[in-house]
């Protein structure tokens, strides 16, 4: 087959340099922007008079064709067209005539690989916020309903201090917040055009780099051609964002997992998002939360492996560039489906606070709340009100109790400071709401960060 740029070769190129060389099995997934881009630029260049109106009717009529073509499925990609921009150019041609072979002029494929990336990450940014989005949304409904549900809140994953299960829950709607922002900011610094750079030096034609970027819908022009055809820091965001949602999705999923754990027992997966086991009959597997956990292992590979590509290359353009697109297109697939699902997985599964509540009764979470009692009532230094506490613990461990659940005359016992006024403050309840700094987990608070969240979604929408 010959090739676009074979005017200089005498030889064929070898079946397995096609196969190795070529894009165009993956990259076809830019059709879209790759069209929008040709015609943006044609449009340009009538424009500018560098095309006459009736070449640029040809390729805007062609460039329709071709896209219904791929669309319906009857466009055939070959891999001895390498690419999916010599493909494309080609069929334009074919269908055109001699007015296709004018649509790369003031062009080369460096830029036009890097308009079409570029454009498609930007498109995913804001797909995978709006992703983000609803699962927040999941998010705060749950917390919403559990305000009150009392959840032993842990570190080290020991039991430290009664919490609300709201309060948990918001904890991640707070770190999906700081991802959208992220997505938001990388959409802002990259909304930059690269089309107009050519090959790596600009070009002698009398183009309008400023008119393409506003087709578009650029911000602005990018500012150093060598720079443009040959950085995908844009690439690498979006890596690194997806990178930082999916930890924190694998975070929210190990909960899960624990949670529906025998050992837990604080949620129940539906049997929609659950699987069972070949051999145990009796099993109920979290394999959506499982995999989800699992999966951020290759997003994370995706962002190295990128990293790696590019440490070395002198500017501008380099082949070896082309392994930009794989690992972005996965680990952007693998973040739409995770959030869905992980969605679907929440807004579904059973909470139990029953369970939640029994477990407070555990590990004597009101323990602090017995030297901030000697703190305050009882004029007590910190120190040794931790100490004489200590000595408490000790009490309710040796008569099989939890603290919250003593007989003040044990107390007294142990200091006649403490009053009967104490039982008071030994209560679950009571210790959960008495944390009412800000952004504390008293119910009060919970309800003011339930109403920012909502207040937040809402302007989003
Ligand atoms: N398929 C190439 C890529 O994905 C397009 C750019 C090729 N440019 C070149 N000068 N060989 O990077």
């Amino acid at each position: 087959m010959e090739k676009m740029w074979s005017g200089r070769f005498a030889q064929d190129a070898s079946s397995l340099l096609e196969h190795f060389n070529a894009s165009i099995l993956f990259d076809q997934k830019l059709y879209r922007e790759d069209i929008e881009g040709s015609v943006a630029h044609a449009q340009m260049l009538a424009h500018q008079g560098i095309l006459t109106h009736e070449e640029l009717v040809l390729i805007e009529s062609g460039m329709a064709q071709v896209l219904s073509e791929i669309e319906s499925g009857s466009f055939e990609w070959k891999i001895g067209d390498e690419d999916l921009h010599m493909a494309i150019e080609k069929r334009l041609t074919n269908i055109i005539g001699d007015a296709g072979k004018k649509l790369h002029t003031a062009r080369s494929r460096n830029d036009q690989v890097a308009l079409d990336f570029r454009r498609y990450v930007l498109r995913k940014n804001g797909e995978i916020v709006k992703g983000i989005q609803s699962l927040m949304g999941a998010i705060v409904d749950i917390a919403r309903l559990h305000t009150t549900t009392l959840l032993p809140g842990m570190t080290h994953l020991q039991h430290a201090q009664p919490i609300n299960f709201g309060f948990h829950l918001l904890a991640y709607a707070a770190m999906f917040k700081r991802d959208i922002e992220r997505f938001e900011s990388s959409y802002i610094r990259n909304n930059v055009s690269p089309i107009g750079c050519a090959a790596l030096a600009g070009t002698p034609h009398n183009i309008n780099r400023e008119m393409t970027a506003k087709t578009l819908g650029f911000d602005s022009v990018s500012i150093n051609c060598l720079d443009t055809v040959s950085d995908r820091d844009f690439a690498l965001e979006i890596l690194f964002n997806i990178s930082t949602l999916m930890m924190h999705i694998s975070r929210l999923s190990e909960e899960l997992v624990l949670w529906s754990s025998y050992e837990f027992r604080f949620v129940e997966l539906s049997d929609e998002y659950s699987t069972g086991s070949s051999i145990m009959p009796q099993k109920k597997n979290p394999d959506v939360p499982e995999l989800l956990r699992g999966k951020t292992g290759r997003v994370y590979g995706n962002l190295m492996g990128l990293l790696t590509v590019m440490k070395g290359l002198p500017l501008a353009y380099n082949k070896d560039t082309q392994e930009d697109k794989e690992g972005v297109f996965d680990s952007v697939e693998t973040a739409e489906i995770s959030l869905e699902i992980l969605r679907e997985a929440l807004k579904t599964m059973t909470v139990k606070p029953q369970n939640m509540e029994s477990a407070c009764k555990l590990g004597h979470l009101s323990a602090t709340d017995l030297a901030d009692y000697l703190v305050a009532h009882c004029g007590v230094p910190f120190r040794e009100a931790h100490f004489i506490t200590g000595k408490a613990v000790a009490r309710a461990e040796a008569l099989k109790i939890d603290l919250s659940e003593i007989a003040y005359e044990e107390l007294h016992a142990i200091d006649s400071r403490i009053k009967e006024d104490v039982l008071r403050y030994l209560s679950i309840e009571h210790s959960m709401n008495a944390r009412t700094s800000q952004g504390g987990t008293a119910e009060v608070r919970t309800l003011e960060q339930i109403l920012y969240f909502d207040h937040y979604l809402k302007d989003v929408k």
